[in-house]
């Protein structure tokens, strides 16, 4: 009963891990090995990484910190041996990257050059051979605060988007908080700004507020850098410049990635596009926040096979809607525990509500623009169905269905807040869930049908868990899906963010099938050392290989009281690092005695 759906890969799920061990585990018979990691350096005329001489210059030609979104395409016409990746940088944990004497202004600088995104060239000997980086490849790129980007869309050179740093409304230096993203039918890689608030000096106004952007916040930078300081004159709008998804171009190192207002601004987790059967491309995108919404796109024009230069524009002009689910079950049946409606299933249909359309607003008080910038506010004004942290949402190319990770909500159904409903139907959702979406084979509809996939949890610490009628004591425990990917054939894959606060045990990476008998089967394929997240899953070469990118290990340690020594084991401290997990290379034969000189 292996190798769901006829995926070649056959694996034993692996036992989960207790939260305090610092190992990265893989099933039997599989290796594991690191591709890149935090500070190498992309470029030959880059420093080596050295824990104790860091600077900002060598960190803007080093691979950044805390790996998230990965995505690896193979360059054509290599025969496989060489591909490009794609990844983000989402944020620092500076307590455990640099001598405690390091200077603030220093910590400042290079905490933010090391986010942002990486593109590098990597290289094999073979197919069953690990891939390693090339420094100096010529698609190698790193993507700073130094880097200009390009509004595109309704919102391109509004007042909104005019502050100290873009004068124009249009060009912008730098992204961040990079979390999740997508590869689209083009070849170009999005990437969503997500938890953005955290850098910034609130000014007390509402719409701030409503985006989380506050009071003073521990990073400081605006001690350094004034545009992150909303209460410095002409730097009022300067959140505005993030919350957006963006697109690269990772055949171009030359490219100017844009920001594309039309998809709207929120706390977006990333976004994944699909085709509609007429050529408009649909993009979905979650808004990570309890009680926030889950959001879709459809471009105005078509898709042209070949003409990759028009193809790049399609995000750039089209309509935005965002999810309203109605369950149909009687809201007696949903009491919070977590049991089965008596229809059997958590499922129902719902409604994409327009908040542009045609190029008009469709919220009442807002324009276009400030739908586009202030789009949580003028979602507010529909009333979207509150979610339980929507995260990644990805369509899959084996069956069109769409699916949603929601990683969790412990404040659903408590005193004045959101109650449950059957779309989130667990009150102090600790574990999270999963919904499948069906869009009845028409991508650009404006109704869906819905049902639950996964209630997560450990079933032996919480009776509440659901697996589409598969047997719970026959699953892996999984907690706070995160990241979701495909396999070759079709099976679900979900990495997990948060199963050591859970269910105590280390975060990873968990296949599900969807199809036949055994759906709802959950089997973990990986863990990740102490204190890690599972981030940025890619699965290649018919599914006999996986990568994921290891993200925060031991970022609960501090410096000289590390809690994780990953990947090296060896150094001062932990390092977040992209890992290729593929089946054990047969031992080489041994060589051949040498033959005496007669
Ligand atoms: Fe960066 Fe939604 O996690
Ligand atoms: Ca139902
Ligand atoms: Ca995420
Ligand atoms: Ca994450």
């Amino acid at each position: 009963a292996l190798a769901p759906g006829g995926t070649p890969l056959d694996f034993a799920a692996i036992a989960p891990v207790d939260a305090e061990v610092d190992e990265f585990t893989v099933p039997e018979g599989f290796e594991w090995h690191p591709v890149i990691t935090w500070g190498d350096p992309l470029f030959s005329d880059v420093p080596e990484f050295d824990w104790d001489n860091q600077t900002a210059e060598a960190q803007k030609g080093q691979f950044g910190y805390n790996n998230d979104y990965t995505e690896i395409q193979e360059i054509p016409g290599s025969d496989g041996l060489r591909a490009v990746m794609f990844c983000n940088h989402e944020y620092d944990n500076a307590n455990i990257m640099l001598p405690p004497d390091t200077s603030h202004e220093d910590v400042v600088t290079i905490s933010m050059a090391a986010h942002g995104l990486t593109v590098v060239e990597l290289e094999r000997e073979s197919r069953e051979h690990p891939y390693s980086y090339v420094i100096d490849g010529e698609l190698n790129r790193r993507f700073t605060f130094d880097t200009d980007f390009e509004f595109t869309g309704p919102a391109r050179g509004s007042e909104l988007l005019v502050t100290g740093t873009s004068s124009d409304g249009v060009t912008v230096k730098g992204t961040m908080s990079n979390c999740a993203g997508g590869l689209t039918p083009w070849g170009t890689l999005l990437s969503g700004e997500e938890n953005f608030h955290q850098y910034f000096q609130g000014n007390g106004g509402e719409e701030q507020a409503r985006y989380g952007v506050g009071d003073e916040t521990a990073r400081r930078w605006y001690d350094v850098e004034p545009r992150f300081d909303t209460t410095n004159e002409g730097f009022e709008n300067e959140p505005n410049l993030f919350g957006y998804i963006i697109e690269v171009d990772p055949w171009d190192p030359t490219s100017t990635p844009k920001k594309h207002t039309s998809l709207g601004r929120f706390k977006h987790e990333g976004a994944n596009v699909r085709l509609a059967e007429d050529g408009r491309a649909i993009a979905y995108s979650g808004d990570d926040e309890v009680f926030d919404y889950l959001y879709k796109f459809v471009s105005r024009d078509t898709y042209i096979e070949g003409d990759r230069a028009h193809n790049m524009t399609l995000l750039e002009e089209g309509d935005l809607f965002v999810a309203r689910f109605d369950g149909n079950s009687p809201s007696a049946e949903i009491d919070g525990s977590g049991g089965v409606p008596a229809d059997g299933a958590f499922d129902g249909g719902g409604e994409w509500l327009p908040l542009v359309l045609d190029g008009e607003s469709q919220v009442p008080g807002f324009s276009v623009e400030e739908v586009l910038v202030n789009t949580r506010l003028a979602a507010d004004v529909l009333h979207p169905t509150k979610m339980d942290r929507p995260e990644d949402v990805e369509p899959s190319p084996a069956t069109g269905l769409v699916y949603i990770a929601l990683t969790k909500n412990s404040d659903r159904g408590t005193e004045g807040e959101a109650p449950v409903d059957e779309a989130n139907p667990r009150a102090e959702n600790r574990d999270g869930h999963v919904i499948e979406l069906d869009e009845l084979d028409d991508a650009t509809s404006t109704e869906f049908g819905w049902r639950i996939l996964l209630l997560c949890g450990d079933p032996e610490q919480n009776e509440t868990t659901y697996f589409s009628g598969f047997p719970p004591e026959q699953v892996s425990p999984i907690s706070c899906p995160d990241n979701l990917a495909f396999d070759s054939v079709g099976n679900l894959w979900i990495s997990t963010d948060g199963q050591p606060g859970g269910i105590g045990k280390n975060d990873g990476l968990f296949r599900v099938t969807l199809e036949g008998e055994a759906r709802g089967r959950v089997e973990q394929f990986l863990s990740v050392p102490r204190d890690a997240e599972t981030c940025g899953p890619v699965i290649r070469d018919e599914d006999r290989t996986a990568f994921v990118a290891v993200q925060h290990p031991g970022e609960n340690g501090e410096w000289g009281a590390h809690t994780s020594f990953f990947p090296e084991y060896e150094q001062t401290g932990p390092k977040p690092c992209i890992v290729q997990v593929l089946p054990a290379l047969a031992e080489p034969d041994p060589e051949p005695e040498p033959t005496p000189d007669p």
